[in-house]
C-alpha cells in the first residue's frame, strides 16, 4: 500500500484505501498555523483584486524588500519563488551531477529534487534508537567527500533542531572541506527568529537558507517562499527561474504578513502551548514522542500495539495523522501531528484516549 508521500489533500488518501471520507475530516498530517491568514490580508483583498489586472514585479516586489527589511539584509543577498518547493528545486540545479548528503528523516522533496539532476544522494540517518538527534560525527564523515550537505532546521517530520554548537561545527568543518550546506527553515518562524541562520550568512558564504512563507501565516494557497544566501548563488538562481516568477497577490500578501509580529509571537505560544500538551498526553498513554521544538510532532505506539490499524482506525473516525512510510527510519510506525487550535486538539486527544482504552 503506497500511500501519497506528502501531508495535505486527505481525499488523496482515503482514494488510496479506498475508503468513505467523513463529512467532516480533521486533517492533522498538514501543519501550517491553524490561526489561518492574518486578518489583514482579507482586510485587504479588495486592494488586492486589482493586481489580477497588471503583470507582477520581475523580482516580486513588494516581498523581496519586505523580507530584506525583516531579515535586515540586502535584496541581491535574496530571491523570491513559488513556495520552498519551487526553490528547492532552482537549489538542486547548482549540485547537478554531484554529490549530496541528506540526512533522514526529512522531507521527500530534497531526494526528490537532487535525483532529479542526477545527484548523487548520500543518506545518513538520525536513528530511532538515539532519539532521531543529527548524527553529527557521521555527518561530517560524509561531508569531505561531498559538495552539499541538507539539514532540515527544524527538521520535518521530528521536530527537531540541531543545537547550536553542532550546527556551527558541521557549518565551519564546510568551510574545511568545501562542502556547502542548505538549510531548510520552512518551520524556524515557529520556534524562534533568533535561531535562523540568515545574519549568518555574510560570515559564511558556503551557506543557502530556505523559507517558506507558507507555514507561519497559514498561505499554502499563494506559493510564496525565498532563498537568502551569497549575491552570486542568487545572481545564478535568478537565471534558472522563468519572468515573473512570483505572483503579484502574492508578492503583496507575503509583504503585509511580515508586518504581523504580534501574530506571529501568538502562533509560537500557541504551537508551544498545544505541542507540550500533546507530548505530555502521549507519553502519559505509553508512547515515544519526538523532542520536537515546532508546530508539530511525531509519536508511535510502541511495539506492542498495531500502528497500521490506529492510522486506519483514525481515518474512519475523520481524523487524519500523517503516515511515515516513506520517511527513511521510521517506516511507517510513527506519526507526524500538525497542532491544530484547541477544540480540534481537544477531539484528537479523546478519540486517542479511546483508542488506547481498546488497544
Ligand atoms: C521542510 C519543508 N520544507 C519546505 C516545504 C515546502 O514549503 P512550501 O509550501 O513553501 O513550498 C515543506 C512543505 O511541507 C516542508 O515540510
Amino acid at each position: 500500500m503506497a500511500l501519497p508521500e506528502h501531508g495535505a489533500n486527505p481525499h488523496t488518501v482515503y482514494e488510496k484505501l479506498n475508503m468513505k471520507q467523513p463529512t467532516h475530516v480533521m486533517d492533522f498530517s498538514e501543519n501550517v498555523n491553524p490561526a489561518g491568514p492574518p486578518k489583514e490580508v482579507a482586510n485587504e483583498w479588495p486592494q488586492l483584486m486589482e493586481k489580477l489586472s497588471v503583470y507582477p514585479d520581475p523580482q516580486g516586489e513588494p516581498f523581496l524588500s519586505a523580507v530584506g527589511k525583516f531579515h535586515l539584509i540586502d535584496t541581491d543577498c535574496l530571491f523570491a519563488g513559488n513556495g520552498a518547493a519551487e526553490l528547492l528545486t532552482f537549489v538542486a540545479e547548482r549540485y547537478r551531477g554531484k554529490r549530496a548528503i541528506v540526512v533522514h528523516p526529512t522531507f521527500s522533496e530534497y531526494e526528490a529534487t537532487l535525483s532529479a539532476k542526477n545527484v548523487e544522494v548520500i543518506r545518513v540517518l538520525s536513528e530511532e534508537k538515539l532519539g532521531f538527534q543529527f548524527p553529527v560525527e557521521q555527518i561530517m564523515e560524509e561531508m569531505g567527500t561531498s559538495d552539499v550537505l541538507y539539514l532540515c532546521t527544524p527538521n520535518n517530520p521530528t521536530g527537531m533542531m540541531p543545537n547550536e554548537i553542532d550546527l556551527l561545527k558541521i557549518i565551519q568543518y564546510g568551510v574545511e572541506v568545501s562542502c556547502e550546506i542548505v538549510l531548510d527553515e520552512a518551520f524556524i518562524d515557529f520556534v524562534d527568529e533568533s535561531l535562523s541562520f540568515i545574519p549568518k550568512l555574510t560570515e559564511y558564504p558556503h551557506v543557502i537558507v530556505v523559507r517558506s512563507m507558507t507555514k507561519m501565516y497559514a498561505v499554502p494557497g499563494i506559493r510564496l517562499g525565498y532563498v537568502a544566501a551569497n549575491k552570486t548563488v542568487i545572481s545564478e538562481m535568478k537565471t534558472l527561474a522563468p519572468h515573473w516568477n512570483v505572483n503579484g497577490i502574492a508578492a503583496h500578501i507575503g509583504a503585509i504578513c511580515l508586518q504581523e509580529d504580534e501574530y506571529r509571537q501568538q502562533a509560537i505560544e500557541h504551537s508551544n502551548r498545544e505541542r507540550e500538551k500533546l507530548s505530555g498526553f502521549l507519553l502519559e498513554k505509553g508512547c515515544e514522542v519526538t523532542a520536537s521544538v515546532t508546530n508539530f510532532l511525531s509519536f508511535t505506539v510502541g511495539a506492542h500495539r498495531d500502528s497500521k490499524k490506529l492510522y486506519v482506525d483514525l481515518l474512519r473516525k475523520g481524523i487524519v495523522l500523517r503516515h511515515s512510510e516513506n520517511f527513511l527510519g521510521m517506516d511507517g510506525r510513527w506519526f507526524r501531528i500538525g497542532m491544530k487550535n484547541e477544540p480540534e486538539m481537544t477531539v484528537l486527544k479523546e478519540v486517542l484516549a479511546e483508542w488506547f482504552e481498546e488497544n
